[in-house]
Parts: structure tokens; sequence; C-alpha cells
């Protein structure tokens, strides 16, 4: 090549770099890209999500995806994206699939605009192992220090993924309440104590709906409402039960919301999903739900009949078995628990009281009106029965529990309640017994903290840890 056409080449280069650096630097990515499980729900196949959301200047993504070893060959993988107008803003949320995955592999994957890296990461799939290590937590997108301690200490644990038992964002779920509370400290540039972690660029974030992540359901009131629809991919596997999440609003706002979302939106509000040997079920438990609807009762009875995982943990947001005095007449979802004992569920994990709680291994039978058809609940939604608790068990020297345990884990970031009832039994009592027994036997009420799952085939590990790391309550079931 001559020394002019060199130079015209380097020029012409210099024009594309400046135009790109340009485009990059016009371009303001709100949220940065982060792994989402997508539709796999059993073993059979595995894929993942990536979703980033920027401003309003469209961009050119490429995102190209291989196993993290040297040589192996990159795929491209297929992007969408759709145009949000929401509060008369413009952005562009941007999806792209990594299907076909191998289980128990180390991927990489990079994300270039206009040519130029944007980020990259690598992530591991979903294991058939028989061990798993996850963490759990609730109650979190408020935009607080403690916040940013517990996404700091998650990331420290290194989970193979998160479970956010609900109530992601406060205070509506609305789509700037993520943007300002969520995203930034659970994609932070770098793990640092006062602002979160690096924690969705590589592991993704199982979530599911609480009360707060509904308020926003009238688009004309939060016309950028119920954003856990946009911002989530999960296994689309549940029913389609008669009580689930509307959306109301003009007809224009309700028809774009759906158009964004298609088949995400209702159905990611009741879902389950196989990690190595666990197998989790997420239901919405808000007050339009009916916990014993004979849709969702039949879907859960074929879906926990049907996995061979060697432990059944259901997750929704509102507890049954609560003794905080916060949100204490909600107890909707002890309806549910002759149908989940029979099914064989160790463990149910929960939110929105916003504390600790760990109840002892128990079966409730709840009782029957009058007609002796129907459940008695009150009108403020108290549910009585008859409670057998087995006191035997203390997960140290006796590992197999006979009944359920019950966690509250919604201390992640939100305002703590009930702050006096840490460590005094005496405080926790309620009335009648009819409603209430002694079936808590731990509270932690006044610190943060979050929840460490650990399974080895026929072995499960608890952990409570607080803000600093270290764990203050440990259990260990055994089959
Ligand atoms: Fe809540």
């Amino acid at each position: 090549m001559s020394k002019k056409n060199q130079r015209s080449t380097t020029s012409i280069l210099s024009i594309i770099f400046f135009l790109a650096t340009l485009s990059i630097h016009a371009q303001q990515v709100l949220v940065p890209p982060y792994l989402q499980p997508g539709n796999s729900s059993n073993l059979s196949n595995e894929q993942k999500i990536l979703i980033w959301q920027t401003d309003s200047i469209p961009g050119h993504f490429k995102v190209e995806v291989s196993l993290a070893k040297p040589g192996e060959i990159k795929t491209i993988a297929k992007t969408s994206v759709v145009q949000l107008k929401l509060k008369n803003k413009t952005t562009f949320l941007y999806r792209a699939t990594l299907p076909k995955l191998k289980f128990d592999s180390e991927y990489s994957y990079t994300i270039s605009l206009n040519g130029q890296p944007m980020a990259e990461a690598s992530f591991t799939s979903r294991t058939k192992e028989k061990t798993t290590r996850f963490a759990v937590f609730g109650d979190c997108g408020a935009g607080t220090p403690q916040q940013a301690k517990i996404a700091y200490q998650i990331y420290q644990q290194k989970p193979q993924f998160v479970l956010v038992t609900g109530d992601n964002v406060y205070r509506s779920g609305l789509e700037n309440e993520y943007r300002k509370n969520f995203f930034p400290y659970y994609t932070a540039k770098e793990a640092d104590t006062l602002k979160g972690a690096p924690i969705m660029q590589t592991i993704p974030f199982y979530m599911l709906l609480g009360n707060h992540d509904v308020f926003g359901a009238d688009l004309d009131k939060t016309p950028d409402g119920l954003a856990y629809f946009y911002y989530n991919d999960l296994p689309l596997n549940g029913p389609h039960p008669k009580g689930m999440v509307t959306v109301k609003g003009n007809e224009s706002l309700v028809k774009a919301f759906k158009s964004a979302n298609g088949a995400r939106f209702p159905r990611m509000s009741n879902f389950s999903f196989d990690y190595g040997n666990v197998h989790i079920v997420c239901l919405d438990a808000n007050s339009y739900a009916n916990p014993v609807d004979p849709t969702l009762v039949e879907w859960l009875s074929n879906d926990l009949k049907n996995t061979k995982a060697d432990w059944k943990i259901v997750s929704y947001h509102h507890p049954g078995f609560n003794s905080s005095k916060a949100h204490y007449d909600y107890q909707y979802m002890r309806l549910l628990s002759p149908v989940l004992e029979q099914l064989g569920v160790d463990l149910v994990l929960t939110g929105h009281v916003h504390n600790y709680q760990r109840t002892l291994p128990l079966t409730f039978d709840p009782k029957l009106d009058s007609t002796g058809t129907h459940y008695a609940i009150s009108p403020e939604g108290r549910v009585d029965g008859k409670f057998t608790l087995d006191q035997s068990f203390d997960g140290i020297i006796n590992t197999k529990p006979k009944g359920i345990i019950y966690i509250v884990t919604g201390a992640g970031g939100a305002p703590l309640y009930d702050l006096s009832l840490s460590g005094k039994p005496e405080l926790w009592k309620h009335d009648p017994q009819q409603n209430w027994v002694p079936f808590t036997t731990k509270i932690v009420s006044d610190i943060h903290s979050f929840s460490m799952i650990e399974t080895n085939g026929k072995k499960l590990i608890l952990k409570q840890l607080d803000a600093k790391g270290v764990a203050f309550d440990e259990i260990t079931i055994t089959k």
C-alpha cells in the first residue's frame, strides 16, 4: 500500500473511530447488561438472557458468547429491542438470548456498541450436580446504605443464583425505582460496602412479586408501573389461575405495556425451576391471588410430583407464619400449607416482614367455617387452625424435621420492623391459641441480613448472615 493510501485509510479509520466514540458518548446506558435465567425451568434445556437499557438514542449492539476456554468459537446472540415510552420519556430495552447452553459450563460474553466493547463478563450455567449454593433475601430496593452492604456480602459468598422474595423495589414497582434503587446496587462496577457489587452481570436473579411490586398497576397514575415484567426474564411454565395481577389505565398505555412484555405478563407471576438438586416454586401471594385456586393447586401438585430433585422449596412474599407485630393479620398463605405438606415441601422462603424469622418444623390444618366446605378467614385475613410443632428438631443434632420450616428473610435493605423482638420470645406471643402457638423459634429483627442455602445430596444447610457477612443462625436438614 502506498503512503498516500495508508494515510487515507488511517484518516477514514480515525473518522469511523471518532464517530463511534461520539456515538458512545452521546448514548447513555441507563441499566448496564445483566444476566437473567430466561425461559428454562427444568434440567432439559438451559439458556440465559442478557438485558440492558439505554436512553432514546438507538444503538447498534452485538452480543457474542462462547465457552470460556481459549479457541472456542464465538456465536452471535439474537438481540431484540423494545422502545419504551414511559412518562413521556423514550428509552430502549434490549434483550439478547443465549440459547442451547451446556449445563455446568463456564461461558464468556461480550457486548459491543457500534463496534466498541461495552461490557464483558463470564458466568456459569446451571448445574446438574447434586449440590447448590444460593442467596435469598427480600424487601431490598429501597436505596439504603444497608442494601449496599448486603449486596456486597452476597457477592463475597459467590452464590450460583439469587432468589429475591419480593418487594424488589420501593415504593411502587416502577421502572425509575428499579433504575434508582435496584440496579445500581446489584450491577455496581466494583464491590464496595458503600455502593454494592457487580452481582447481576454474572449471577442470575430469580425475583417474585411482592405487594409493592404491583402497587403501580394503574398506568394512568404510574405509567412506568409493573416494571417487574420489563426487567425480568423467568421461566414461563406457570399456570393461569383466576387471581392474577391486572393492569389498568388508558387503552394505549395498557396496549404498549402488553406489547412490550408479551407472554411474560402475567405468566411470570408463578413459575418453578430446577437448579442442581433443588426444585423451587415461586408464587404470587398478593391479595388478588387465591392460594387454593384449583388451577394453581393442580399445577403445583403436578409440578412438585414430577420433580426428581432432592429438595422441594416454595417461595412467596407474604408469610403465613409470622410472629412479628407487622403484617401479623395477613395469613392467607396458611391455606396452602396442607397441600405443601402433602407434596413433601421442605422449606418455605418468604419476605414482606422486614426482619428474619425461622419456625420450628410444623404442620397446619386450617379451620373450616360453619358450612364445612370453606375455610374460615377473618375480615383482617386471619386463618385459625390446628398446629403441630416438631419441638425435637434443633438443626444440629436432630436434623430430620417433621413438617415444613418457614423462613422470613425480609431484611435485605428496607428499614426494619419491630426491632425490639430480637431474642425476646416473650414479645412474640399473639392470641388466641387457634391462631398462634409458639411456632417461631428465632427472630432477629434489629439487623439487616440475608440467607445462604447450600445443598449437598440429602443434606441442606441454611445460614442467616448479617451485613458484615457473619452467620448468626444456622440449621442443617437431612433426609
Ligand atoms: Fe411486602
